[in-house]
C-alpha cells in the first residue's frame, strides 16, 4: 500500500513546507494533503495556497489546554487521512495525545547535529558556542525538545567570519534541500 500521504505542520516562514510541497509537486512520490498552521498570520499559508494545497488554521486559545488545542488539530488532520505528520517549523510541544495518534509517523527537523543545540536557537546556540561545523537534523518526534530517534543527518563547515545571519541563511538552504531527500527514502523504505 502506498503510504504517501504529507500533512505538514508549520507556524512560520514556511520554507521548508515549500520545499517539500515543491518536491511532491514534481516528483509525484508524495501528496501534501494539507498544511496545518496554529498561527492565522503564518507566511506558510500563503506558500500554501500559491500551492493549491489545503490549510488549516487552528490557534492555541488562551488558556484552552494543550488537550483541547490536539484534539482540534488531531480530528481536522484525520479528514485528510495522512500517512506521515511532518512537522516544519512548528513550534509546539506535542504531547502523547497527539503523538499516539499518529504513532511512529511524525517527523521534524532540526536545525543542528542532534543530540547538540536542542531548543528553538540552535543555529545562534551553536554560532555563539563556536562551533567548526554544524548541521540539520530530520528525527521522530517524541513528546522531549528535539529528543525522538534520529533518522538522518547532514553537515556543513562555518565559514570563519560569517554573521550569524549568513549562517542562518546557508543552514536553511541546505535544510530545504535535506528534508525532501529524507523523506523521500522514508517513503521509499515504507513501500
Ligand atoms: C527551520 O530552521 C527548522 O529546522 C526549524 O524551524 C525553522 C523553520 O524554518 N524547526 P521555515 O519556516 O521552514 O522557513
Amino acid at each position: 500500500m502506498k503510504q504517501n500521504k504529507i500533512a505538514i505542520l508549520a507556524s512560520g516562514n514556511g520554507s521548508n513546507a515549500e520545499a517539500i510541497m515543491a518536491w511532491a509537486i514534481e516528483s509525484m512520490k508524495a501528496e501534501v494533503v494539507c498544511v496545518l498552521s496554529d498561527k492565522k498570520k503564518a507566511f506558510v499559508i500563503e506558500r500554501a495556497k500559491i500551492k493549491n494545497v489545503p490549510t488549516i488554521i487552528i490557534p492555541y486559545e488562551k488558556n484552552e489546554g494543550r488537550a483541547s488545542h490536539e484534539k482540534k488539530m488531531i480530528e481536522s488532520l484525520h479528514h485528510f487521512q495522512p500517512d506521515w505528520i511532518v512537522l516544519a517549523g512548528f513550534m509546539r510541544l506535542l504531547s502523547p495525545l497527539f503523538l499516539g495518534a499518529f504513532e511512529n509517523r511524525v517527523i521534524n527537523i532540526h536545525p543542528s547535529l542532534l543530540p547538540l543545540f536542542p531548543g528553538k536557537d540552535a543555529y545562534g546556540d551553536a554560532f555563539r558556542a563556536k562551533v567548526k561545523e554544524s548541521g540539520c537534523t530530520v528525527h521522530y518526534v517524541d513528546e522531549g525538545i528535539d529528543t525522538g530517534p534520529i533518522i538522518a543527518q547532514t553537515k556543513f563547515q562555518l565559514i570563519e567570519g560569517e554573521s550569524l545571519e549568513d549562517f542562518k541563511r546557508r543552514g536553511l538552504e541546505i535544510e530545504n534541500q535535506f528534508y525532501p531527500q529524507v523523506l523521500e527514502k522514508i517513503l521509499q523504505a515504507k513501500k
